[in-house]
């Protein structure tokens, strides 16, 4: 792993009202210290978004959404986009499975809210990986280039060093669209697949800018796992879903991860 920041982003997805968000926030705050090391972000519901951050320390946190529309404005009822987040957040989660595969949205999609997202100047999160049907289908390779190469059609290379990218195989998620399928991701399995991610953009935009994407791991990520993760060649840090709703869990994540950046600093000198 790079020997810069390593990236942690907590998804909690449907779950918590407001005040149970602020609950879990305030938490975290006594319990995590500012460290260089690490950046922390928290992907909220949308409607907890606003009202973390008048509570956040922004040294220790930056907010995420965890979905927006690619149209910046008008009759599209029901939808937030994301200029309207603009000003609340740092970045917005983009082409998550649970959207792809249960909410439809198409390659196509995808590419538009990485657009916009970048438009807006909030940095995606682009998430990619596939099924356990595409897995056992030998089709892994194929998924991930086209999901990568859709996705980044509409930028140029100068907004790749604002993007994101999460490889998370539906068949590892901890409760995903594949949870009859729940399986562990091994570190062989991961570095591969960030290879394929990392070859993929290079043919797009270049070697250094596919060098220098941060790209991150997300599925069933634990206290017990993040270490050994994180450890894994080409990942930059963790996308966690499940074990962020925990706040002694999602420390200890955080806990691996700064161990593992501390002592990869003294073995580099
Ligand atoms: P999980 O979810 O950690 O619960 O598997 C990760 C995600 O869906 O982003």
């Amino acid at each position: 792993m790079k020997n810069s920041r390593t990236l942690i982003v907590a998804n909690w997805k449907m779950n918590m009202n407001v005040s149970q968000s602020s609950i879990l926030l305030h938490r975290l705050h006594e319990r995590i210290r500012i460290r260089r090391e690490i950046e922390l972000v928290l992907a909220p519901s949308m409607l907890a978004l606003q009202p973390l951050s008048m509570q956040i320390d922004r040294r220790k946190f930056r907010l995420c959404a965890q979905n927006a529309y690619f149209v910046d404005e008008g009759p599209f009822t029901g939808e937030v986009s994301f200029s309207m987040l603009q000003d609340l957040v740092h970045y917005c989660i983009v082409g998550h499975s649970d959207r792809r595969h249960k909410f439809g949205e198409s390659l196509e999609v995808v590419r538009d809210k990485v657009a916009a997202s970048v438009r807006n100047d909030i940095m995606p999160i682009l998430c990619v990986g596939e099924t356990a049907q595409e897995r056992k289908a030998k089709e892994t390779n194929q998924v991930l280039h086209d999901q990568v190469v859709t996705a980044l059609s509409n930028l140029t290379s100068s907004d790749i060093p604002n993007i994101v990218i999460a490889y998370e195989p539906v068949w590892a998620l901890s409760a995903g669209s594949d949870y009859a399928h729940h399986e562990i991701a091994t570190p062989e399995i991961i570095a591969n697949a960030i290879k394929v991610i990392r070859h993929n953009i290079a043919e797009l935009y270049g070697k250094k800018a596919a060098a220098d994407v941060r790209v991150l791991y997300g599925g069933s990520a634990s206290s017990t796992t993040a270490r050994g993760i994180l450890e894994t060649e080409g990942v930059d840090g963790l996308l966690v879903g499940g074990a962020s709703l925990n706040y002694q869990e999602f420390s200890g994540i955080i806990d691996a991860a700064y161990r593992m950046q501390t002592s990869s600093e003294v073995n580099n000198g």
